[in-house]
């Protein structure tokens, strides 16, 4: 077999898929020595192209395949290497393809694919885990409907889970026991999972804001399960979170939480089947502080809400991964932060970003919030995806207000539900739901580094008049000597000697007046400055005294900040 060295993937390579996969069927037979897997996948040729089928496989061993109930032969008819399996001439309309192959969970230590924690059988696939299990197109874009069989012995894995709705469940002759699982919703195979094994469920009842029943299951090996109440009770709280404030409502009549000891990274929102570290399930009020309680909120929502942000409307490749994870991100602080103090969560989340993703940007390791280029997928679950990628949704909000940004959400979900999409289709969903100039705000998606944004005041007493200077400055990272201005949303108020905050009635920004009233007619406290040049000055009119400026609330871009304001006037704020 061929040894392929790792390959460098390109964002600008990107070609949409020759072939698509429609159906598939997956019967996993689960024994101790090896588990043997069937695959029936209903393949369509999208274009009636010529060109070979590739598929990606990895520690998987061939036993046999076929097309249209065939047999299909090595050499002239497929090829097989260390990471793919080639096969050279598939039929040019619809065809079956089914493989048999065999894996060894019990000696998988990458902890992806199929594998053993703990006694029970367990699956990771994102990044790229679904190719350990099987051979498989593991690209995003391939969405298939899939229906799982899992059979086993019944005293050593009792409970079968998938993805989807449990269809059919039965006993086998000598001790053995099967599940069918069928999941509605097409999926990338990233989304697929598999849990086998000696666990015990908490169960509760959700009922949506349409009044359909959702039952919810936590399964945890039994010593654990006393600690799962407050998982559930997030859970619970999730589920209503997302139908009030982004009306999106849960898609299926059940859904799984597994709690594992052995998992890279903090969870995964497998369609329906969400798989967690335990560390970031299990509570109880004699193990677990504060911080830990809050965590678990955090996590159970981010998985949650990956159901509409990443699974409903996935990526359409890795290089979109903040599309979902960095929407998720936000969405989860936000969830946080309405079940508990917004203030103290925003400034933990800014800390965060300052200290590890700041650092991120002005080191070797400094990239784009979209990546152009990716050896290994895993590397790039990084802070910059996820943090400032949260940043880069927030500040849509900052600049198109709570309402516009609701209105923009809906346009994605109703345009793009059931595709695979890029962060250019949630900018455009954006931008058309507000008729909004958002014209040099998606460099934020290209250019790596943190900008850094000065800026000088000064007040005129006899014009009444307060001015700010703004310069942005993006230093240059890694592959990226020289960066363009990009629009920065700087929200501030202006505060008088009193501490009261100013009414602002009027900013001119170099191009033109803008009048500015809140929903009673009075002047706003608030302003959202929109910084777009490389140097940029902004006038207030009618500001009766000289006022202390009151820069980047919210922090409202991540961005570093360089004033001239005293530290007197600094010294006002934490003491006023
Ligand atoms: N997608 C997971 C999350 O953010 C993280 C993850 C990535 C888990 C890769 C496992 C492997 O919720
Ligand atoms: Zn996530």
């Amino acid at each position: 077999m061929a040894k392929e060295s790792p390959k460098e993937i390109f964002l600008k390579d990107y070609k949409l898929p020759d072939y698509y996969f429609d159906t598939v069927n997956l019967d996993f037979i689960l024994k101790e020595e090896h588990t043997l897997m069937h695959s029936k996948i209903h393949v369509i040729n999208r274009q009636g192209t010529l060109s070979p089928l590739r598929l990606d496989g990895v520690d998987v061993k061939l036993l046999s395949i076929r097309i249209n109930s065939k047999v299909v032969k090595e050499g002239e008819e497929y090829s097989l290497s260390s990471k793919h399996l080639i096969l050279h001439h598939p039929p040019a309309t619809q065809f079956v393809l089914e493989i048999t192959t065999e894996i060894e969970p019990q000696n998988n230590t990458a902890l992806e694919g199929l594998y053993k924690t703990t006694g029970n059988f367990c699956t990771q696939c994102e990044a790229e885990g679904f190719r350990r299990i099987t051979f498989y197109q593991d690209c995003r874009d391939v969405m298939a409907k899939f229906t799982t069989r899992i059979e086993a012995d019944k005293s050593l894995y009792p409970v079968l889970l998938s993805n989807g709705n449990l269809i059919e469940q039965a006993d086998l002759p000598d001790g053995r026991h099967y599940a069918v699982w069928n999941d509605p919703f097409k999926k990338p195979c990233y989304l697929f999972a598999l849990v086998a094994g000696q666990l015990v469920s908490r169960d509760d009842e959700f009922v949506t804001c349409s009044g359909r029943k959702v039952a919810l299951h936590i399964w945890t090996p039994t010593q654990d399960i006393s600690k799962t109440a407050h998982a559930t009770y997030s859970l619970k709280a999730a589920m209503k979170w997302d139908e009030e404030v982004f009306g999106r409502e849960y898609d299926l009549d059940l859904f799984n939480i597994v709690a594992v000891p052995d998992f890279n990274m903090g969870a995964m929102e497998n369609k329906s089947l969400n798989i967690f570290n335990s560390r970031l399930v299990l509570a109880s009020p004699e193990t677990a502080t504060d911080a830990d309680y809050a965590a678990v909120i955090g996590v159970i929502g981010h998985e949650y809400f990956h159901n509409w942000t990443g699974n409903r409307v996935t990526c359409r490749d890795w290089f979109q991964l903040s599309l979902k994870e960095g929407l998720t991100v936000f969405r989860d602080q936000e969830f946080s932060s309405d079940m508990g103090s917004r203030a103290v969560k925003r400034i933990a989340d800014v800390l965060r970003l300052r200290i590890s993703q700041f650092s991120q940007d002005a080191g070797p390791m400094a990239h784009r919030v979209r990546p152009h280029s990716y050896i290994k997928m895993d590397n790039f679950y990084t802070v910059t995806v996820y943090e400032k990628g949260a940043e880069v949704v927030r500040m849509y909000e900052t600049l198109l207000g709570k309402k516009g940004f609701r209105k923009g959400m809906d346009l994605y979900f109703e345009r793009h539900d059931g595709q695979a999409v890029t962060c250019d289709d949630f900018y455009a969903a954006m931008r058309d739901a507000n008729n909004a100039n958002l014209a040099n705000f998606k460099m934020w998606y290209s250019q790596a580094g943190t900008p850094v944004l000065t800026v000088s005041t000064s007040y005129d007493a006899a014009a009444r008049t307060f001015r700010l200077k703004c310069r942005q400055e993006i230093p240059p990272t890694p592959g990226q000597p020289t960066k363009e201005p990009m629009l920065i949303p700087l929200a501030l108020g202006l505060v008088s000697p009193k501490g009261k905050d100013l009414a602002i009635t009027s900013v001119h920004d170099g191009e033109s007046l803008k009048f500015l009233k809140d929903e009673h007619g009075n002047g706003v406290t608030t302003v959202v400055l929109r910084v777009e040049k490389a140097e940029q000055e902004f006038v207030f009119a009618d500001i009766p005294e000289r006022p202390i400026p009151s820069l980047l609330r919210n922090f409202s871009a991540p961005v570093r900040l360089v004033s001239d304001i005293s530290d007197e006037d600094l010294l006002f704020f934490t003491c006023s």
